[in-house]
């Protein structure tokens, strides 16, 4: 579907969009030679959209998967007036395998079958079940706003921060995690540039990051990965801001592969490291980062590029897609729920709990 012809110009913040009944997706993949959408109608559509990469950062997984269920709930309705929520089980273990990090996927979806539960058995579920996709969508951003003035509030003017992956509206429902801290703060006057990873294999950052901050007016610096460490030893660097994909209850953070090596290289030149993740991205069931599970993707990822073979013929590949960074290299976790500085298990208990330190 061209959604495009509807909008005059598409931004970030469009990446996800409910639209008569169908869900719309900006496809990532495309970005940012082609701003074209996907129609999804069904659930298995959208869980190998998600699967596929063409919507991907962990709230906007959540927030899809949501969706998703509506569709699936509006299918399992019409084959199955009487037992709908039955029939509702396959597409919600589909979606669930879909990807096995951003546990933001586990938590909409867990929000989703707890409003199932509730609902009459006998009865149309559709409106209820979108009214809570689209809660799920308008909470995420609500949060990303308020981390964005929390995340901002550390900030000195005349900063210099270096981002990884893509944690902006397009990974959201809207505005960013880290990408809203940076806007926030642009906004507030106290960055002096934005570095931003290129993030091999998928490049979230040469082409997301840096296509949604240029379309804000905010200027970008790319780096190549193994350059970080490097531009941090010249000097200029206060920040480096991140998003997650889950974040165990001791405040080990799992995000994009290279984020560990870019906190170890942080610690070393004395630059601070902030995650921004809403408390969606926060697992209390897991007690460290090893517990977390890090999904590795195919070995094409790293032989190809934009469908050409770059690697040596008969080379081995091991691609792990996300890492965890040890809370001791963290100096602060902001959530919506407020800022907790040098994370460990009694901070984000507080934290969870709504009685943040430094609120
Ligand atoms: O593989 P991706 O592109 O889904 O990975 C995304 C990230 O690692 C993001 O940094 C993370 O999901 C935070 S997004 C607000």
């Amino acid at each position: 579907m061209d959604l495009s012809q509807y909008m005059t110009q598409v931004t970030a913040d469009d990446a996800i969009v409910w639209r008569n009944g169908h869900l719309c997706l900006l496809d990532q993949r495309k970005l940012p030679g082609d701003v074209t959408f996907l129609e999804l109608n069904n659930a298995a559509e959208t869980a190998r959209a998600i699967t596929d990469m063409v919507v991907r950062g962990a709230p906007a997984i959540g927030i899809t998967a949501a969706y998703g269920v509506v569709l699936a709930g509006g299918m399992a309705f019409q084959s199955s007036s009487e037992h709908w929520k039955e029939a509702l089980k396959a597409d919600l273990e589909c979606l669930k395998r879909s990807r096995p990090t951003a546990v933001n996927l586990f938590w909409a979806l867990g929000r989703m079958e707890a409003l199932i539960k509730g609902l009459p058995e006998a009865g149309d579920p559709r409106e209820a079940l979108l009214q809570e996709a689209l809660a799920i969508h308008k909470e995420d951003i609500e949060a990303n706003r308020h981390m964005g003035e929390l995340g901002a509030s550390l900030l000195d003017v005349d900063s210099g921060v270096i981002t990884h992956c893509n944690a902006g509206a397009l990974a959201t429902g809207g505005y960013g995690t880290a990408l809203g801290v940076i806007r926030s703060a642009h906004k507030r006057g106290l960055i002096r540039q934005v570095f931003a990873d290129e993030t091999r294999p998928w490049l979230q950052g040469a082409r997301l990051t840096a296509w949604e901050l240029l379309q804000d007016g905010i200027p970008v610096t790319l780096l190549a990965d193994g350059a970080a460490a490097h531009r941090m030893a010249q000097g200029g660097v206060n920040w480096i801001i991140v998003g997650s994909d889950r974040i165990a209850a001791n405040g080990d953070v799992a995000n994009k592969i290279g984020t560990y090596s870019l906190a170890v290289a942080a610690k070393y030149h004395g630059v601070k490291v902030m995650v921004a993740a809403p408390t969606s991205t926060i697992d209390m069931g897991i007690a460290c980062g090893s517990e977390i599970p890090i999904e590795v993707r195919g070995e094409d990822e790293l032989l190809s590029c934009g469908g050409r073979q770059i690697a040596a013929s008969g080379a081995g590949v091991w691609n792990p897609v996300f890492d965890v960074t040890p809370a001791e290299l963290v100096d602060a976790i902001v959530t919506e729920k407020g800022v907790v500085l040098s994370p460990n298990e009694k901070k984000i208990e507080k934290m969870m709990a709504n009685t943040p330190e430094s609120l």
